[in-house]
């Protein structure tokens, strides 16, 4: 069975390689697969990313624009959608407006794709900072609308380092199955961490096996004197506020000392999140050398693989790297889809929301920002 994907955000495609990825076969000898049929994001780095490593053979399938002017009458017919929606173009407003409208928040587009094609099913993907927007209600009002598309929806916090990807990564991802579908999708239980397999580490993500010298995006950035030397009082696992920086390199902040400013890795520990941008310090920092990552570091945190090739200059390919959904992890939730639909048994564990939490609240609706 081939589900023919659908995609909005799609970013450079970390969640797409997740899906390209997985290979399901059931006892009768049937394949299960996911194939790339349309993809949509605003960024014209990011879609020339995804049409080099996903679709270069079809580049007219990833369409650049803005999600609010695409014509979802154009698109083709599929059987899966993916969406990792941007996070912060939420708020709350004492109206009624929202799917109707012709400017609602980014998750509603992704919501008219489940309602006009109706796939069989969907991953949604945010931060887990939405559990708790505006009090909760931003979250109540996504799984409402997801549930009301015709899903049963099981949302869940994902710690991506208890799947082996070496970083601590969490993320809300939602997946629905269509309610007329007799399939219960069920989150894979963990393999890594608390008494299971070691947690895979920030020093064997860059040094099993050694990034070759003509790697891609591998570019070093280039630090004064006085950064290498501050660095060189940074311990591994250590930020910029560590006590024994001596007074004279210190960095004169007043207010929050924000934990990731001039962090440097622990070889031992997952990495902290990779994440796409900030100005000085918010860079990510080797644990023995005194610099910055290069994009190439930061993509095999992500669990890309090398000969994954991001377009763009460098900020912008931290940018795609930093927002993407680790395609290891997306490989493992799209693999227990598959396996939800072939009918193959695999370890679970219970979801972190139960779907008969999400209440309607009638008077709130969302706009976006
Ligand atoms: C979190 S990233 C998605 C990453 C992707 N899921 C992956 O795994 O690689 C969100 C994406 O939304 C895109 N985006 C933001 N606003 C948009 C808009 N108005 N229309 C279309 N895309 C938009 C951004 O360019 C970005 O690539």
């Amino acid at each position: 069975m081939i589900f023919r994907k659908g995609e909005f955000f799609n970013g450079p495609g970390g969640l797409a390689l997740g899906a390209k990825m997985v290979r399901v076969v059931d006892k009768n000898g049937v394949e299960y697969r996911v194939e790339h049929e349309w993809a949509n994001d605003i960024d014209e780095s990011a879609c020339r990313t995804f049409i080099h490593n996903i679709c270069p053979d079809r580049p007219k399938s990833v369409i650049n624009k803005d999600v609010r002017e695409l014509d979802i009458e154009t698109l083709g017919e599929i059987d899966a959608f993916t969406f990792g929606f941007p996070c912060n173009d939420y708020s709350i407003v004492g109206e009624k407006k929202g799917l109707e409208g012709n400017y609602g928040p980014l998750y509603t587009y992704g919501v008219k794709v489940l309602r006009k094609f109706q796939p069989k099913w969907f991953v949604a993907e945010n931060v887990s900072g939405l559990q708790s927007a505006n009090e909760g209600q931003a979250f109540n009002m996504i799984m409402r609308d997801l549930m009301e598309s015709g899903y049963k929806i099981t949302p869940h916090l994902y710690k991506f380092q208890d799947y082996g990807i070496p970083q601590t990564r969490h993320r809300i991802i939602i997946v629905g199955i269509r309610d007329d579908i007799n399939k219960e999708f069920r989150v894979p239980a963990p393999t890594h961490g608390e008494g299971r397999l070691p947690y895979k580490t920030a020093k064997q993500a860059l040094t099993e096996p050694p990034i070759t010298a003509d790697a891609p995006n591998n570019e070093f950035t280039r630090h004064t004197s006085k950064v290498i030397e501050f660095l060189n009082h940074i311990p591994a696992g250590q930020n910029a506020w560590f006590k024994e920086i001596p007074e004279h390199l210190r960095l004169n902040v007043k207010g929050a000392k924000m934990s990731q400013i001039y962090r440097r890795l622990h070889p031992d520990h997952p990495s902290y999140t990779v994440t796409g941008s900030g100005g000085g310090g918010t860079h990510m920092y080797h644990w023995s050398e005194p610099r910055a990552l290069t994009n190439r570091e930061r993509a095999r945190i992500q669990t890309f693989p090398d000969d994954y090739v991001f377009l763009g200059g460098k900020e912008k390919v931290r940018q795609q790297i930093g927002m993407a959904v680790p395609p290891e992890g997306a490989r493992i939730i799209i693999e227990a889809i598959l396996k939800t639909f072939a009918g193959i048994e695999y370890d679970s564990i219970e979801a972190k929301w139960n779907a008969n939490e999400f209440v309607f609240e009638p008077e709130l609706e969302l706009i976006s920002v």
